[in-house]
């Protein structure tokens, strides 16, 4: 890494695994890495695959759609870690549903997580962005984002997760922040496990089938997502801000 002071990273979604995965790898760039989950021991894997790695990391629970746990929890972390500067924005969950089917409950839960989440964070966090002259944001929006059946909320909130980062990117270019989305694929999760529980199918033949649509013929792991928010977090990617980078094994359209 090209500077002396350790950066501190926030990961939130940090418990498992894409927000796991990313904590790791960010530790391994040389950042102090906060876990941030709704349950603080749910952390508790993440923060010890990051010290067993020689890396700093630190459990925090919080819930990224609630603005008072959010100031908390990013005052915590300066507190505790150093001001954070790298924020990942990956917390996430479905709720999947045709559009007849889908409730006020299943649109609201993932507006409040994915978008409202995102937005707290990121608010809470650019103070300490701008006082430090450095800031790196990443929302993990997803290829849903071009729309995908049964998700018209998730769908929704992702497209707007790209919205809200060309956003970031343009008001705080300035203060040497930059603003970026990953949107991934078929990445091997709970949530994906989730999906092939919803439509019935066995996992590992779910994956199977995705794997045979994929141009690199293969499904994505947690450390391929991780790889992608690294170079967006790195200290020399100042000049690269604003962009949406699809990580799906080939194009989508
Ligand atoms: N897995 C995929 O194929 C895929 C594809 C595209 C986009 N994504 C996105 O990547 C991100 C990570 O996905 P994943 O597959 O690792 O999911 P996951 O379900 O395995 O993990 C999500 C984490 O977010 C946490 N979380 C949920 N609500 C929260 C809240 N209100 N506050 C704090 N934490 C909360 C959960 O507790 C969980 O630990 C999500 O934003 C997801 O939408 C995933």
């Amino acid at each position: 890494m090209s500077t002396t002071v350790q950066r501190v990273a926030i990961v939130t979604g940090g418990a498992r695994g894409i927000g796991a995965a990313t904590a790791v790898r960010l530790a391994r760039e040389g950042r102090a890495v906060a876990v941030l989950d709704l349950d603080e021991a749910a952390c508790k894997d993440t923060v010890d695959r990051v010290t067993a790695d020689g890396g700093t990391a630190l459990a925090v629970g919080c819930d990224v759609s609630d603005t008072e746990q959010v100031s908390a929890a990013v005052g915590r972390v300066a507190a505790e870690l150093g001001p954070p500067v790298v924020l990942v924005n990956n917390a996430g969950v479905l709720r999947d549903n045709l559009l007849f089917k889908m409730s006020d409950d299943d649109w609201d839960t993932v507006m409040n997580v994915h978008l409202r989440g995102a937005f707290l964070m990121s608010r809470a966090c650019q103070k300490h962005m701008v006082d430090a002259g450095f800031g790196r944001v990443v929302n993990l929006s997803s290829s849903s984002a071009l729309g995908n059946r049964g998700q018209a909320n998730y769908a929704t909130a992702k497209a707007g997760l790209q919205g809200l980062t060309k956003t970031l990117a343009k008001e705080l270019g300035k203060f040497g922040i930059t603003a970026n989305a990953v949107a991934p694929g078929f990445i091997v999760t709970d949530m994906t496990a989730q999906t092939a529980a919803r439509v019935g199918m066995d996992f590992e033949d779910f994956q199977k089938a995705a794997a045979d649509r994929i141009p690199v013929q293969r499904v994505g792991r947690p450390e391929d997502i991780a790889n992608a928010v690294a170079f967006f977090t790195g200290e020399d990617a100042g000049f690269v801000s604003g962009q949406v980078l699809y990580v799906a094994g080939g194009p989508l359209n």
